[in-house]
């Protein structure tokens, strides 16, 4: 991150720093798959927004953080509130609602957080005192909090979410210049069109990199058919009896997998996410979450016969558990072979 590199001891914590609350970001990502790239684009854009207020830079840096940071305590909503597609019930939306305040609390475990932790709390405040958790009004409102409010609206109108499509720029930017004074700080007015533009800007990007869709579905193709032939590979295996050589290669397939489904996390499922109608959406959740779930019984199973010793100790008793996981699996690849894969080259197809 290159808002961090001052002298060289800085460089070195604050990329320790940084990459720290990556995994935090992605431990939200884990939970809501509908979040990826919102907290970094909030990020970037508050960021943007202070630069342009000619903030000083500690004060850039931690409006920085505290943009991709802003959601971190949605880890703490139920998933059957935080998934959910279709409307809320009054009840969901309190428990929703309890966001900033455990995002807060979870950064008061830090001193050095303190002032990232007050923003947080209040990004879902509003200037004319109707927000929450604190109906904080106008200057009571931290100038951070009301900056993240601001870029966090933005990015939730124009994004897709699971309960509706991305809205029309020029509905957003009336909807936010009317918003002036009740919503938003009015201060910030004039900054609002920059970050619109930058945000414009940034997802032109992201959708033209759809472009290589059909490439990169080719390259998960070829991933699938490594994995099969592995497949076959520690079938034949099994089949000898050889139980220092399965160990080995059932810990190849979990490391091929892990780079597989890290691929698909970090491009596949939020493209589809993000250009596809509602029905494409339910059926990529599906995936995503199916996937998860299988891909968490691979790495208990690869856990639990991490020895030779521990497959001889009941040999027809792994061999059952191979075979279902491994079914399982094949199952899983060939539905996104069929279903999948077609579906997200169609997008890319539409897209161009
Ligand atoms: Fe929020
Ligand atoms: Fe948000
Ligand atoms: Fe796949």
């Amino acid at each position: 991150m290159g808002i961090f590199k001052n002298g060289k001891n800085e460089v070195y914590k604050s990329d320790l720093y940084s990459d720290a609350i990556r995994c935090m970001i992605r431990a939200l990502e884990y939970r809501d798959p509908y979040t990826k790239g919102h907290s970094l684009r909030v990020g970037e854009m508050a960021a943007l927004c202070a630069r342009e207020m000619n903030m000083d830079q500690s004060s850039v840096i931690k409006i920085h953080i505290a943009g991709q940071l802003h959601d971190i305590g949605k880890i703490g909503v139920p998933d059957q509130v935080l998934l959910k597609e279709g409307r809320l019930t009054d009840d969901e939306w309190l428990e929703i609602r309890k966001h900033p305040v455990i995002g807060a609390k979870i950064l008061s475990e830090s001193e050095q957080l303190s002032d990232i932790a007050e923003m947080i709390r209040q990004h879902h405040e509003r200037w004319d005192g109707t927000g929450y958790p604190s109906s904080l009004k106008a200057e009571q409102i931290d100038l951070g909090g009301r900056i993240l409010a601001l870029c966090d609206t933005l990015d939730a109108m124009a994004s897709t979410r699971p309960y509706r499509e991305p809205l029309s720029w020029d509905f957003i930017r009336k909807e936010i210049s009317d918003s002036m004074g009740t919503q938003f700080d009015p201060g910030l007015s004039k900054y609002a069109s920059t970050l619109a533009d930058f945000w414009k800007n940034r997802f032109d990007q992201e959708y033209n990199g759809l472009q290589d869709n059909t490439i990169f579905i080719d390259y998960l193709q070829g991933q699938h058919k490594r994995i099969y032939s592995l497949i076959d590979e520690i079938r034949a295996i099994v089949n000898q009896k050889n139980s220092d050589m399965i160990v080995v290669k059932i810990r190849q397939l979990a490391s091929i997998l892990e780079i597989h489904l890290r691929n698909e996390d970090r491009s596949l499922y939020p493209d589809l996410i993000k250009h596809g109608n509602k029905q494409v959406r339910t059926l990529v959740h599906r995936f995503y979450s199916e996937m998860g779930n299988l891909s968490n019984e691979y790495t208990e199973f690869k856990l639990k016969y991490n020895k030779g010793s521990k497959i001889e100790a009941d040999h027809k008793l792994f061999d059952e558990e191979f075979n279902t996981i491994i079914t399982r699996l094949l199952f899983r690849l060939e539905k996104e072979d069929q279903e999948l894969y077609p579906l997200a080259e169609t997008i890319g197809y539409q897209t161009k």
